[in-house]
Formats: structure tokens, sequence, C-alpha cells
């Protein structure tokens, strides 16, 4: 199981889009994909559940809010009980050994990173204190340890646009993180200090794992995967020249790397909020240009992640 933080301080810069697209090609490709929505906008949640279906059967007690809530995340009930099957795009895919499966955000989970924040501040002593960071932080890296997950090929968890401790599980969680992002002045400020943030991050786990507060669940090693610029403008099958200036960039003066595909802006695909429960994706014509970049960008992050050999395509 391969586990991809992603995430970027920005919002707006297609990270749910990119969550929901890619791990719905990477099903219909085969693989048995879990998304966790982490962002309590739950835009991801609803790309796959209509405001109903999430208001009637799911929103009070079946999402991750539930599960983040109570004294420490994940002991009042293990997160398996919060895995949602969505059926429309599931039948989309017609035959293939894959799924897609999901686990639902709130809106109430912006309260949740104040709560953690008081509880990661509620030991007296040193030895207490660390012991707290790593159970806190740790929590959904131990969650997926689960021997039910080992069921699901790739775990997609789309981070809200900030750092909080909610966030921080996620990368603890991690094997690797991928950034979307805009190809503009703004966007590409922030990449290398979100990396930097990150690195700063699984030093300090690995520094208190190293003093003994282990927790059986070891050190971190995330690798960043790389920034991947959606919504560009296109001319000539070309990107236009003002926003391959900041791709290079980045490319030539940052320590993020950045990766091949691009992902064009195409209001005609991503306009509307989500199709049905079917990501754009899935339902468009494959002559598509932006069908084409999003299959040759699952076929980079896949292969990256090592999960494209042996025929799961
Ligand atoms: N490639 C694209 N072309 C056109 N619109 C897009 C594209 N990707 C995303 N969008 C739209 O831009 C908005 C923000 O995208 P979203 O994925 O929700 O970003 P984030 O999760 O980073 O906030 C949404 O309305 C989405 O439909
Ligand atoms: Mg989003």
């Amino acid at each position: 199981m391969q586990t991809v933080a992603v995430m970027n301080y920005k919002g707006g810069v297609g990270k749910t889009t990119l969550t929901a697209n890619l791990g719905a090609i990477a099903a219909s490709r085969g693989l048995r994909v879990l998304l966790i929505d982490l962002d309590p906008q739950t835009n991801l949640t609803f790309s796959f559940y209509s405001v109903d279906e999430w208001h009637g059967d799911i929103s009070d007690e079946r999402t991750i809010k539930q599960w983040y809530e109570g004294d420490m995340p994940g002991r009042d009930f293990p997160l398996t009980e919060l895995i949602l099957t969505p059926d429309p795009v599931n039948e989309a895919m017609g035959d293939t050994q894959g799924g897609l499966d999901i686990i639902s955000s709130h809106l109430a989970l912006i309260d949740i990173d104040l709560k953690l924040a008081a509880l990661l501040g509620g030991s007296t002593t040193l030895e207490g204190s660390k012991r707290r960071f790593l159970e806190l932080h740790g929590c959904l890296r131990r969650a997926l340890r689960d021997e039910h997950f080992s069921e699901y090929d790739l775990v997609l968890i789309d981070c809200a646009p900030n750092f909080g401790l909610v966030t921080k599980t996620a990368i603890v969680a991690s094997d690797h993180i991928l950034v979307p992002a805009k190809a503009d002045y703004l966007s590409t400020l922030g990449l290398d200090y979100l990396v930097e943030n990150c690195v700063k991050l699984v030093g300090q786990y690995n520094e208190f794992v190293a003093f003994g507060g282990a927790g059986g669940h070891g050190t971190i090693e995330p690798v960043t995967l790389g920034a991947v610029f959606t919504m560009v403008q296109m001319y000539s099958q070309q990107v236009i020249l003002s926003q391959q200036r900041y791709i290079d960039e980045v490319q030539v003066n940052s320590t993020v790397p950045v990766l091949k595909s691009t992902i064009r802006h195409s209001p005609r695909h991503f306009g509307s909020s989500g199709d049905g429960g079917v990501p754009a994706m899935l339902s468009a014509a494959r002559t598509d240009d932006v069908v084409k970049e999003f299959d040759a960008l699952a076929d980079e992050v896949l292969g990256a992640l090592g999960l494209i050999q042996g025929g799961a395509r």
C-alpha cells in the first residue's frame, strides 16, 4: 500500500479535482484505491455523494470528524468503520479488478484542529509531551496499519489548505507528498516553504521516535514526489509563455521537484461540480487533450510509486 498526501497551503489550486480524478483513473486501471477527505470543505466527499446523501446517511456518524474527536483520535472506534463505497463511480469503471472507496470529511472538522492542539499541550513532563506528540501526530499512520487497509494499493489523502494538526497527521501517515500548484507568482512562492515545513515536521517526529517514544511505529520518511502544475493555459499545445516562466523558475530555483505532466485549464470538463458522482476523467472522451494529460499524470505518479508494473493497466 502506498499513501500519498495531496497538499498545498493554497486553496483553489486543483487538489481535490486531482485527488478525485487520479483516484478514479487508478481504480479503473485495476488498483484498489482509498480516498481520505481531510479538508473541512468536504469537496472531495461531495464529488462522490450529493449533499442530501451526505446529510442523510453519512454526516452524523460516518465521517473522519467523529474519528478525530474524543480523547485521542481513533481510540473510540476503528477507522475501518468509516469506509464508504460510492456506487456511481464504481459502476462507471465497468469490468475492472479495482475499486474506489472513500472516507468522508465533515464541515465541522474545522473545529478539530483547536481541540487537538489543546490535547498536544496537555502534558506536564517532557517525556509525556513527546509521547503525546507522537501519539497525536501518528494517529492516522497507526490506523492505516490496520490489516484491513492492506487490501488497498493506493491511499490518496486530500488535505486542507493549511498546516494544522490534522494535515500533519496526513504527512506523518504518508509515503509520498504530491503538490498541485498553479503556475502563477503566489502559488510558486509558497512551494519551498511548504516542503521546508514538512521536512521540519518529519525531523521533529523522528527525533522524538529516536528518544524512545516510538510507540511501535518507527521513523518516517515521506518523499516529495513534486509539484504538478494544474489549470495551465495552453496555446497551440504549449503552455503559454508567461506560465511556463513560473514552471521553469520552480524547476531551476526551487528544491521542489516538478512533475513532467501538467493538467490544462478546462472549464468544459471541470466547470460543474461533479457529474452525478463520477469524476470527469472517467466519463469524458478518451481523445480529449485533458484526458490524455491526466492519463500521463497517472502513468507518472503510479510509476513513481511502483504501482503500474505487473499488469495493473
Ligand atoms: N484543470 C482544471 N480546469 C478548469 N477548472 C478546474 C481545473 N481543476 C480544477 N478546476 C476547478 O477549480 C476549482 C478549484 O479546484 P479544486 O480542485 O477544488 O481545488 P482545491 O482542492 O485546491 O481547493 C473548482 O471549481 C474546480 O472545478
Ligand atoms: Mg479541495
